[in-house]
């Protein structure tokens, strides 16, 4: 088939297979997307996954052929949840993915730190990323997404090195467990869309593995997040949205401007144009908004990934020992805040239910 050439920063509103079919070999220096998966109702649920990572299975082929030789794949699952079963879909993609000879590089955990509590088995809380490359010669930039180091400024005390730092003053790889906050109805990012990318999972992304000027694509855009990340890093951005509201909106984000009634498909979307323009927040409005009215980006409370890794690390060791405690007879089992860290932070169990 006759491949057209690429049109640089542009949507496709339509089925992504076939405007794949139209993408040039070897053009695409990165695709990071999260594929729609309610899979199929009108199936039985067993032929329904089968069926589709059949069609999953035909999009990354053609994903796989996009691809430059330096290039990445990142792949975003959860799982599929079927009368009480539950199949971690990473683990059925990750065949698929070698199959088509990419080159497995990480399997990234992105913890979701909320959910439904399960009644019969461990509450859901992570989802996964399966990087995968296209060669071994890919680009990885590390310095761009480097993270604190825990003990930035401790020093050698003896030997050659004595006096000089003992870490990368740059800060350190950042690991393969994320816990970027997901996207719901408090955040700044939120669309109409109910299963958004937080912006910043894929900043990390688009600046670990790709330059400026590169092309990076999603097939299913979505309200269009990593087009909008593509973009303000200096970055080409093509990708296609089957549904025509969500292409609409997607659309809006990128133009950065409000519509005819003062209205912005995001906070965050409304904030940047007030913060450019000079304009209040209190004069425009935004699609999920249920305050009265918007507030200005100096009011929102904002904390880092690496605070919310530390709270969860801490939480996590705070129920395990008061686990450990319970079986060898010691207390009740609750946590005993002040004995695991004189500092624990009592907000860890607020939403529990007791
Ligand atoms: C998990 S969502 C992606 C959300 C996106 N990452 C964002 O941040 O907004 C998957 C999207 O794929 C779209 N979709 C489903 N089938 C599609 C197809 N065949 N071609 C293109 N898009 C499709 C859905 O409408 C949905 O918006």
């Amino acid at each position: 088939m006759a491949r057209s050439h690429l049109d640089l920063d542009s949507i496709h509103d339509g089925d992504c297979l076939e405007w794949l079919k139209g993408i040039p070999d070897e053009s695409v220096d990165l695709i990071v997307s999260s594929p729609p998966y309610n899979i199929g109702k009108e199936y039985e649920s067993r032929r329904a996954l089968k069926v589709y990572l059949e069609e999953q299975a035909e999009v990354l082929s053609e994903c796989a052929r996009v691809l430059k030789s330096t290039g990445s794949i990142f792949w975003q699952v959860g799982a599929y949840a079927n009368n009480g079963s539950l199949v971690p879909l990473d683990v059925r993609f990750f065949p698929i993915l070698e199959e088509l000879d990419l080159i497995p590089r990480n399997r990234i955990v992105w913890i979701r730190q909320h959910g439904l509590h399960g009644k019969n088995k461990f509450s859901a809380r992570h989802e996964t990323v399966l990087w995968f490359t296209k060669s071994d010669e890919y680009k990885f930039f590390l310095d761009p997404i480097r993270v604190p180091q825990k003990y930035q400024n401790k020093k050698s005390w003896r030997g050659d090195n004595k006096g000089e730092l003992t870490c990368n003053p740059l800060g350190k790889n950042p690991g393969d467990i994320w816990i970027f906050q997901n996207v719901k109805h408090n955040h700044e990012e939120q669309t109409v869309h109910p299963a958004q990318f937080p912006e910043d999972l894929i900043s990390r992304i688009v600046l670990c593995s790709t330059e400026p000027g590169d092309v990076v694509m999603d097939p299913y855009m979505g309200t269009g997040t990593v087009a909008v990340v593509a973009r303000d890093n200096e970055r080409h951005y093509i990708g296609a949205e089957l549904d025509a509201g969500y292409h609409a909106v997607a659309l809006r984000r990128l133009s950065g401007e409000p519509d005819a009634q003062g209205v912005f498909p995001n906070l965050k979307t409304l904030r940047d144009y007030c913060q450019r323009t000079g304009g209040d927040p209190a004069d425009y409005r935004f699609d999920v908004q249920t305050a009265r009215v918007a507030s200005g980006r100096a009011k929102a409370k904002r904390f880092s990934e690496e605070h919310h890794l530390a709270q969860l690390e801490e939480r996590l060791a705070i129920e395990e020992a008061a686990f450990g405690d319970r079986i060898r007879g010691l207390g009740d089992g609750r946590p005993d805040l002040g004995r695991f860290r004189a500092n624990a932070t009592p907000s860890l169990f607020d939403d529990e239910t007791v």
